[in-house]
């Protein structure tokens, strides 16, 4: 690894018994490890304050995963000053060497997989699959973003200039500054580390801000990137509240970029809040916002009908829906309809609700307030379709909510326009494939989608027609690889920024060209 070949991160073979063994045996040392109380990273340096986030198991809520220090404004000032210092030394950093840090980190990360995976399995509610793919993401990002910035970093091969004779002419891509780093909680080993290491790698320094639900997990991301090398002031580990310091910081005028994912709500206030130009700032914000999706999956008559289903029930339910890429809705023409619906509610049923320390496919939803949201999405729902699958909370003791179905939607009813981030499908009846691509593109959101067919027209067809960041045919739209499917969506699911693309690293540098008369 490093500047050379890229490849995917395997994921972990959980079939077979001595990978079983690991995985266990790192939820039990990680349990030992529970309930401990976390600093602030600023300047370098372990700061602690009054306040306190408590982050909880979801799945089963009087299991305390541990508590971080909340920064207040006047802290989150004293990153931002400590961000600004640091960003002199870091940006004159060749590099090689910013690059090989990531690199390190991923070595040990790799080495440390199943412990990664088990925190995420405590405190985000994944089961081991779905953790054990977080983490493979996390190493693929810190790797590739490596080598990417290797790459534009040797100018002649990201950008050939036409040569003038008796000119020296070059382009380099140079940091932007300090950053603010806003990962969500659905990705919080992946996308935390990949948003945060893409913008190092370029030579920026990053106020991180993790999710208040799983901010534990952020803090083991810093923590390894401090042990692989990483200056410990490059990153401001800073917990808070969006409406304090998350506003602060992305209001301030040294705040040079931000980078967020996370809902539409918050994308569109950050978005507002950085295009005002605040007294003494010299430059135009950069926001990089990945909001939601109203994914779904289009099937007609002439597809695998089982490959179909898989996918639907796949795409809703892998992680009780609580991906940006989830397929939330399915759109099926009226000739195989019935079938259809018969087959993903056969497939919903056999989903066992349970722990995700023991592997079960269905874990809890990430709190309380997603909780609440979804019970009332799902009881609203009820006079919007007819309902086929689950339909009720799951077991006390966590926050578990039935897989649920919901048949013969009307496109234009919230259940089939409103993100709901659950595990709630909706299932509208398309009178033909061209209807059912008009179903799907009828949505403000942009993000995946996947189109079922065996007709070679009709797909040549729905790749040009449905409009979304990440289009799949005959295939899950959930699942994104990086450097494979490079990934981000149109519209109101944000500013398409490509993760895990070639594309991606610009966003967190800028190009300066250089012409020397020779
Ligand atoms: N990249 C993830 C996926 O494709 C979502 O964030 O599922």
């Amino acid at each position: 690894h490093g500047s050379g070949h890229f490849s995917n991160e395997p994921f972990t073979d959980f079939s077979l018994p001595e990978n079983r063994l690991a995985m266990e045996s790192a939820i039990a040392a990680v349990k030992t490890e529970l309930g401990r109380s976390y600093p602030l990273w600023i300047g370098g340096k372990e700061a602690w304050s009054e306040e306190r986030i408590v982050s909880i198991n979801p799945a089963a809520t009087s299991e305390i995963i541990g508590e971080v220090s909340k920064a207040g404004i006047t802290q989150a000032e004293e990153a931002m000053q400590s961000a600004l210092g640091a960003f002199q030394r870091w940006k004159k950093t060749p590099v090689a060497d910013r690059a090989a840090c990531l690199v390190r980190a991923a070595g040990l990360m790799r080495e440390r997989k199943h412990t990664f995976s088990a925190w995420l399995v405590l405190e985000s509610g994944k089961n081991w699959a779905e953790a054990d793919a977080d983490t493979a993401e996390a190493i693929d990002f810190l790797l590739y973003y490596a080598k990417e910035m290797l790459r534009l970093s040797s100018t002649n091969e990201h950008q050939p200039l036409i040569k003038l004779p008796g000119e020296n002419n070059v382009l380099t891509y140079i940091p932007l500054g300090v950053g603010v780093v806003i990962p969500p909680w659905n990705f919080p080993l992946a996308i935390c580390a990949g948003m945060a290491a893409a913008a190092i790698v370029a030579g920026n320094t990053i106020l991180l801000k993790p999710a208040s639900t799983t901010p534990i997990i952020a803090y083991q991301f810093y923590s390894l990137m401090v042990e692989a090398g990483m200056p410990a002031d490059v990153i401001q580990y800073v917990p808070g509240s969006g409406a304090e310091i998350g506003d602060y910081l992305t209001s301030h005028p040294k705040t040079r970029f931000v980078t967020f994912t996370g809902s539409k709500e918050i994308g569109l206030r950050i978005n507002k809040l950085a295009a005002e130009t605040a007294p003494g700032q010299i430059w135009i914000k950069r926001v990089v916002a990945e909001m939601g999706g109203k994914d779904g999956i289009v099937v007609d008559e002439t597809a695998n009908l089982d490959a179909a289903a898989d996918a639907i029930v796949a795409s809703a339910f892998g992680f009780q829906g609580q991906k940006c890429s989830a397929g939330s809705r399915a759109i099926i023409v009226e000739d195989v309809y019935d079938k259809m619906v018969e087959k993903i509610v056969e497939r919903t049923s056999v989903l066992t609700i349970g722990l995700p320390e023991s592997n079960a496919p269905i874990g809890p939803v990430i709190d309380r307030a997603s909780y609440k949201r979804i019970l009332s999405y799902i009881e609203d729902g009820k006079s919007q379709g007819r309902l086929v699958a689950g339909g009720h909370a799951g077991p006390e003791g966590g926050y578990y909510i039935e897989p649920t179905v919901f048949a013969d939607v009307d496109p234009a009813a919230p259940l089939m326009q409103e993100e709901i981030f659950g595990p709630v499908l909706a299932v509208a009846k398309a009178k033909d494939w061209r209807e059912g691509i008009a179903i799907y593109n009828d949505t403000e959101f942009g993000l995946t989608g996947s189109f079922f067919s065996s007709d070679e027209g009709r797909i040549a067809e729905a790749l040009q027609e449905m409009h979304c960041g990440n289009l799949y045919i005959n295939r899950k739209c959930t699942g994104a690889l990086v450097g494979v499917h490079p990934f981000g969506g149109f519209n109101m699911s944000g500013t398409d920024s490509k993760a895990g693309g070639h594309d991606y690293m610009l966003l967190f540098t800028q190009a300066k060209l250089t012409s020397r008369r020779e």
